[in-house]
């Protein structure tokens, strides 16, 4: 178990006090016998998909306005920013997708530098390409028991800055997919003595705030942005995700501005809903729902620290700080697809992601002692049958530096050519090519594609994983015939 630097708010605002859920008074319109004479086109029809949008409405009279709110919003985002401890806290309905792509546009004009961890989701490149941005990347190192990718070291960032004088913004992801977070304070400090803000992709983050034996929140250590899902750790529903704003160095009028470009100007007050409510309950019940779960999950990482086949990811040279909720674990002799058919199969356990090496387990605070229970006999029933096998060695998928020929905007004013990956070596790519999930770009669009990287790409076939960016074994390299 990590040690327990989380923070729990201890005073309750107003605005925390006074924050309830939308989903009564959705409750209450979609009960009345008011005729819905505006959008959506079901008409909140009972006989419409099984009646599920019988709650589901536009910005009608009393229901506010995401982009201009001014009434129920506009209480439940200062309620959510008090609770984060935030400046200002925006929802979002369109993920943390659109959080990130809104942050970076905010704090950078077009064509200018940015410094980013390349463990980044693809969102993080979308923005760059969007706003025509110069990425400059720091590459963590893969450790761990598993060949995880580990937290990005201060030092690197300290040399990236050092070198690289123009730089408008540091973005980094913590924790990672697989729950493996880094020292946000240290890097919060190096960006903030150079003037630039740090945005951090903490989509996977957002019940850190509320446990102690969680790491560190990463607005609680000085980042400037820092945008987190809500659907993907806390009991909300898919897509609603928090952007929080906390600095001197970002105009959040920009990020509002941002974030109408970026948001639906239609969006879903169910979503909406579920986010009032994800938060109203973790501002009443958090600390304790977090406490139980940290005990739990205590229990069930000691039953499976037991089981002698199994390597299960922890707090380990290379981490920063882990997040203990992410059940991440390699069998012995198995690769991560063959244990997650199996474990799908024979005892209807479906996991979040299977890597060559390794699988992922989610857990959130909505799991309980019987549900952690379940998951720990199931693997354990499945190990203790499983014919044993050596230790497989799998290939080294090391992330080498890239060079970057072009950006990634520019790649989009070139003509493409389409290849056969195998004879791709030396070609710059077109598109990002990565494995969904975790989205994590292998090749950036702009860069050379090494050998080692079509490598890698071949093993992820042959294995069966799908490399977004190649179809039948083809993808597109920028084509060398054009110049400019
Ligand atoms: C690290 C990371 N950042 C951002 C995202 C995008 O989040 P969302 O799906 O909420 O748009 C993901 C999604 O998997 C992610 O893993």
């Amino acid at each position: 178990m990590t040690a327990g630097t989380g923070l729990i708010p201890v005073h309750k605002t107003d605005n925390i006090n006074k924050l309830k859920s939308l989903f009564p008074a959705l409750v209450h319109y979609g009960n009345s016998d008011m005729l819905p004479m505006h959008m959506p086109g079901h008409k909140r029809r009972a006989d419409f998909m099984g009646g599920i949008g019988k709650y589901d409405i536009t910005e009608i009279d009393g229901f506010d306005d995401l982009h201009h709110p001014g009434g129920i919003l506009k209480e439940a985002m200062a309620a959510a920013a008090d609770l984060y401890e935030s400046d200002v806290t925006y929802f979002l309905v369109n993920g943390s997708t659109c959080g990130i792509l809104a942050a970076i546009a905010a704090v950078t004009k077009p064509r200018e530098k940015i410094l980013i961890v390349r463990n980044c989701h693809k969102a993080v490149i979308n923005a760059v390409t969007l706003r025509e941005l110069d990425p400059v990347y720091v590459y963590p190192k893969k450790c761990g028991s598993l060949g995880v990718t580990g937290s990005v070291d201060p030092e690197e960032i300290r040399q990236a800055l050092a070198k690289e004088k123009d730089i408008r913004a540091v973005v980094m992801t913590s924790p990672t997919y697989e729950g493996v977070a880094s020292d946000i304070a240290a890097i919060a400090v190096l960006a903030h003595n150079r003037g630039i803000p740090l945005i951090v992709d903490a989509a996977h983050g957002a019940h850190f705030r509320f446990g102690a034996d969680f790491p560190a929140a990463a607005l609680d250590c000085g980042a400037d942005l820092v945008v987190e899902s809500l659907h993907k750790t806390l009991p909300s529903l898919t897509q609603t995700a928090l952007l929080h704003v906390k600095s001197t160095l970002v105009d959040d009028g920009e990020v509002a501005h941002q974030l109408q470009i970026f948001q639906s100007s239609s969006p879903s007050y169910l979503l909406l809903a579920s986010i009032t409510q994800c938060l109203a309950l973790m501002a009443q019940d958090g600390a304790k729902m977090m406490a139980t779960y940290s005990e739990n999950l205590c229990s069930l990482r000691q039953a499976l620290d037991r089981l002698a086949t199994v390597t299960l990811l922890r707090q380990e040279t290379g981490f920063f700080d882990y997040d203990p909720g992410k059940i991440v674990f390699g069998v012995e002799g198995y690769g991560g697809r063959d244990i997650a058919a199996l474990l799908q199969s024979d005892f209807h356990v479906e996991t979040e992601m299977a890597a060559p090496r390794y699988l992922l387990a989610m857990t959130s605070v909505c799991d309980t002692k019987e549900t952690l229970l379940r998951f720990q006999t199931a693997l354990s029933r499945l190990c203790h049958g499983l014919p044993p096998r050596k230790a497989v060695s799998f290939p080294n998928m090391e992330t080498v530096a890239a060079e970057k020929v072009m950006t990634p905007a520019a790649v989009r004013e070139r003509t493409w050519a389409k290849r056969d990956f195998r004879e791709s070596s030396h070609c710059v790519a077109a598109e990002n090519l990565y494995l969904y999930p975790p989205g994590t770009p292998l090749v950036v669009a702009g860069e050379r594609i090494s050998p080692e990287i079509i490598t890698a790409i071949q093993a992820y076939v042959e294995m069966g994983f799908m490399v977004h960016g190649v179809n039948d074994r083809q993808l597109f390299v920028v084509s060398e015939n054009m110049s400019g």
